[in-house]
């Protein structure tokens, strides 16, 4: 594996880590991380909003198919931007073989988020994917690939034939990917499928093989990828249940504080010991963003730590600058709150929600919403009555979730995060007089990040981060710095950066 970094920003998806953020990171010698996730919708709704900067065009320039750059940009491009109050074009929904359309969209999505993070520095950037959200790996992996990505990050869900995905695409092979679908369903329809060749004309020499991560909760999760896999592990992100985003469930039956979370117990903690057994680097994730959090983590072995909630309300961050403010301006005030919601997300895995006024953690909100489900990325697969695949979410229309053989309990307090996350980051679907509305995730320690504003400031970028986590302790700043007492982040540096397991 490459040389490791001591800091992986987190993949934050949808559009939270997107290319500004990981390019970022990764310019300042720690890991910058892409989100992976809907990079198709991404990409066409860019181009609507008129791409300012014409970044996702100078990208899409380097694309290796031409035909394909301009069907999307013909179809997708609109000068100076689509007027606020026009819908976004829809998009098909995702099927097992495609439809081209999202192929190819998923391809050049993946490629140009990729592409513009890689741009000006010469380090790597990683991109994460959510195993739970299946149709669209295998030609957005490729699509990373094809732009030069040096990680694939992947967790939610058991993520164990990725490696041997990223070994074929290598080769521009054909690679197959096992759909999960409802018990009992599987059969040799439910083997997605994807050929390079159905996007690329031309002979393109062997791609890089990225590092693969698999992020997991447990250390048995862990030896069991090992074990199981198609190929390399290279390492681990062990996330721990205060990560902002998706959480494992406990382990056992599902118990609920008053408030209405999901408690965790002793079960759930991870054995470092078992960890460094294994042999493979680890980040520790979940309430880590510190110096303090840091220097643990290395002193347990682990190669550095993984940060999200830090980055995600930072300068550089897709999230939109009015939430980014109002979520600031309750830090400052001491009056910020997370709750673990055991119910918002159709994957039945709990989600932390930042309560946000005019979000959807609002519950006038929720309730004002028409349930629609047109981007679709968190269905599950089930097979029908005719022999057919079929797709359904909880958060869907009510009836027509039950219609689909769903149970009508499944769809209490479920929230479409798909629209929910596209609107965090400014490109939520206009419905007639309303745009959908936003949910923001945080990690418990989302009160913390005053921590990285410099004096008397209200906001801060990645680098007063990165500068933040690398600061050595106070003593040791004493003894570099007997006069100033301030580090400099070329000091605070030195050691850190790359200093991992190999
Ligand atoms: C806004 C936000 C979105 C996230 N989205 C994802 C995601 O799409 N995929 C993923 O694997 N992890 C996701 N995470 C988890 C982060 O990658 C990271 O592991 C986690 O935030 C670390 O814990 P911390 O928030 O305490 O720093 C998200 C976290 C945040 C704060």
């Amino acid at each position: 594996m490459r040389a490791l970094p001591s800091i992986i920003q987190g993949g934050m998806g949808v559009g939270v880590s997107d290319w500004r953020l990981a390019r970022a990171v990764s310019a300042r010698g720690q890991l910058g991380v892409v989100s992976g996730t809907a990079l198709d919708v991404l990409l066409a709704r860019r181009l609507q909003m008129g791409d300012p900067g014409g970044h996702v065009r100078r990208a899409l320039d380097r694309f290796p198919v031409r035909a394909v750059a301009e069907r999307i940009l013909n179809r997708f491009y609109v000068p100076g931007g689509k007027a606020a109050d026009r819908p976004f074009a829809p998009l098909p929904l995702a099927d097992v073989d495609g439809p081209r359309e999202l192929l190819e969209l998923r391809v050049a999505g993946n490629f140009v988020e990729v592409s513009l993070a890689r741009e000006g520095h010469d380090r790597p950037v990683g991109i994460n994917y959510l195993e739970k959200v299946q149709l669209p790996h295998l030609a957005s992996i490729y699509g990373a690939m094809l732009a030069g990505v040096g990680f694939v990050l992947m967790g939610a869900g058991i993520p164990s034939r990725i490696p041997g995905v990223l070994d074929g695409l290598v080769y521009h092979a054909p690679v197959t990917y096992p759909l999960s679908i409802a018990r009992g369903g599987e059969g040799a329809d439910t083997l997605l499928a994807f050929d390079p060749r159905e996007i690329i004309d031309a002979d393109l020499p062997p791609l890089t093989r990225p590092s693969f991560l698999a992020i997991v909760s447990s250390h048995v999760l862990a030896a069991a990828l090992l074990k199981r896999s198609n190929g390399v592990v290279d390492g681990f992100v062990v996330e721990g249940p205060t990560a902002g985003g998706h959480n494992a469930p406990p382990r056992g039956k599902l118990q609920l504080n008053e408030a209405g979370e999901p408690i965790y117990g002793e079960r759930d903690g991870v054995d470092l010991e078992a960890m460094r057994a294994l042999g493979r680097p680890f980040w520790l994730a979940g309430g880590y963003g510190s110096a303090a959090g840091l220097r643990q983590a290395l002193a347990c072995g682990a190669a550095g730590v993984q940060v999200g909630t830090a980055f995600a309300l930072c300068e550089e961050s897709g999230v939109r600058a009015d939430y980014k403010e109002s979520l600031l301006a309750q830090v400052r005030a001491g009056t910020a709150r997370v709750f673990t919601d055991p119910l918002a997300s159709p994957t039945s895995f709990p989600f932390k929600v930042a309560q946000v006024d005019g979000t959807l953690s609002d519950p006038a909100v929720y309730e004002a919403r028409t349930r629609v489900c047109d981007l679709g990325y968190l269905r599950d697969a089930y097979r029908k009555e005719d022999g057919t695949i079929g797709f359904r979410c909880s958060a869907e229309p009510v009836t027509v979730y039950v219609s689909k053989g769903g149970r009508i309990e499944d769809t209490v307090g479920r929230k479409c995060i798909c629209n929910a996350l596209v609107a965090t980051v400014g490109l939520g679907q206009v419905r007639g007089h309303t745009t959908e509305p936003a949910i923001i995730t945080a990690g418990d320690d989302l009160a913390s990040v005053t921590q990285f504003m410099p004096e008397g400031a209200t906001r801060y970028t990645a680098a007063d981060v990165i500068a933040s986590l690398l600061a050595p302790a106070t003593e040791e700043v004493q003894a570099r710095h007997p006069s100033s007492g301030h580090p400099s982040l070329k000091d605070s540096t030195e050691g850190h950066v790359f200093a991992g397991l190999s």
